[in-house]
């Protein structure tokens, strides 16, 4: 075998692996997603070996210029990625003999894939993050101008899926927005965790050479280096948390899609979708069916997955290494591809949502959903005890109910039935949006709360 096709570790091993394993145990085509990072990492490396006078200036300098080289010919699509030098990390080092010769000797000096993988990893979990906070804003934006568009818009708002008190529509689309900036608090505390760089803890114990990791940390974009070489190497919580967030943030998607798919049932037809957010069946000629909502809400299966196995790998592991952690990547790929797609359907469904105002006004005036109001009224203005007057109130619903009348259909008198002491003021009490807008509270659903809160939100989004 030429040297050229030769492991790293053949001159201590008479055979090589069998082939089977060769392709099971090769994670290139999944952390070939790493080059950039990895080439970053590596000269930033060398930089500091020759600063620290641990290799010669000379040879290091061809090794910068042969990563630069590296990274071009991956860039244009001419690399030749194999399997038989297992990951990015080897790749890259087998690519630069061929480049620059013996010379690529000296640049895995005081390191180990160890260190080598994590910091790759870390940058690329920081990087993806990023991304991430992007399309959340970018959904927040789009969830603040449709609201905008509804703040006056009445609808049901359910609890146990009965109607409940009237709500305004944009108040029901900012309960969202208000998930989503958790969401995205939650990709910023990742970045603050993570921020440590395991670069210089090696294999696991650190390493003898003369080393600075202040300069490589500060050189990556890390705040500081990590503390202890055995949890540097052994640590995946960052792709945890990672994938947690992402996680979370499915589910919330998994909810407004739901939602969705519910109001927009045949059953509720509260809102209505633009054909590009629906597909036709090929046996019903009639059907518009809700799919990128449904996708929204299955994914979330995967990226839940993705939590679950990651957690699953790391809690019978030993400190330090092991090949088991070589599975993270594709765990966290995964769930980034997965939620990122999400999120860009999400967006579209958020754009393509019409709500029917007034099948949603016609719908929050059944059910008896001014219920509460009336009982309000009867403590404010008569001074009763609230038991007192939900009984009175509860009166009232069984009277519509059975006359089968919404509470805005029935006629001073037949009020007067429960409760004497009253006069047309208290008609005003059924009306839905007078309901709404009652819920001044802060948080609640009237205009000038929503008006309010849609302005604040607009000044943090920018
Ligand atoms: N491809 C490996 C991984 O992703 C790199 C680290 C290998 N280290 C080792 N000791 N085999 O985990």
């Amino acid at each position: 075998m030429t040297n050229k096709n030769k492991t790293v570790w053949s001159s201590r091993f008479k055979n090589s692996p069998s082939q089977s394993f060769q392709r099971i145990g090769a994670s290139i085509n999944v952390d070939k997603r790493l080059y950039e990072q990895d080439i970053f990492a590596s000269k930033i490396h060398t930089q500091m070996l020759i600063k620290k006078k641990i290799i010669p200036a000379k040879e290091g300098k061809k090794i910068i210029k042969g990563l630069d080289k590296i990274k071009r010919q991956i860039k244009s699509g001419k690399f030749k990625f194999k399997e038989k030098f297992e990951d990015i990390h080897l790749n890259i080092e087998k690519k630069l003999y061929e480049i620059i010769g013996d010379s690529a000797g000296y640049m895995h000096t005081a390191r180990s894939r160890n260190d080598q993988v994590v910091t790759d990893f870390k940058l690329w979990v920081k990087d993806s993050s990023l991304v991430l906070i992007k399309e959340l804003n970018s959904l927040m934006k789009n969830l603040i101008i449709k609201a905008d568009k509804n703040v006056g818009t009445v609808m049901p708002g359910f609890t146990h899926l009965k109607n409940a008190q009237p709500v305004s529509f944009a108040h029901y689309l900012l309960a969202y927005y208000e998930m989503l900036k958790r969401d995205k608090q939650r990709f910023y505390n990742n970045l603050e965790l993570i921020n440590e760089s395991p670069l210089g803890a090696a294999a696991l114990s650190g390493t003898s050479y003369n080393i600075d990791r202040n300069f490589t940390s500060r050189k990556l974009g890390f705040k500081k280096p990590t503390n202890n070489s055995i949890d540097t190497v052994s640590d995946r919580d960052f792709a945890i948390d990672f994938l947690y967030a992402c996680a979370v943030c499915a589910m919330h998607l998994s909810r407004l899609a739901e939602d969705f798919i519910i109001l927009n049932s045949d059953a509720y037809q509260l809102i209505s979708f633009n054909d590009k957010m629906l597909t036709g069946s090929s046996i019903m000629p009639q059907k518009k069916n809700p799919d990128p909502a449904e996708l929204i809400r299955g994914r979330t299966g995967i990226n839940y997955g993705k939590l679950n196995s990651i957690l699953t790998i790391m809690k019978g592991l030993p400190i330090s290494y092991f090949k088991d952690l070589q599975d993270d990547k594709a765990l966290v790929f995964d769930g980034y591809d997965t939620l990122k797609d999400t999120l860009l359907m999400s967006n579209e469904l958020i754009k393509n949502v019409n709500p029917s105002k007034t099948r949603m006004s016609d719908m929050a005036k059944t059910g008896y959903t001014t219920a509460t109001d009336f009982a309000d009224y009867l403590v404010k203005d008569k001074k009763l005890s609230f038991r007192e007057a939900y009984k009175i109130s509860s009166k009232i619903v069984n009277y519509a109910e059975k006359n089968k009348k919404n509470l805005d259909e029935l006629t001073l008198n037949e009020i007067k039935k429960f409760y004497k002491n009253l006069d047309n003021n208290v008609l005003k009490i059924f009306n839905v949006k007078h309901s709404m807008n009652s819920k001044n509270s802060y948080g609640g659903t009237s205009e000038r709360n929503i008006k309010n809160m849609i302005s604040k939100y607009k000044k943090e989004l920018k």
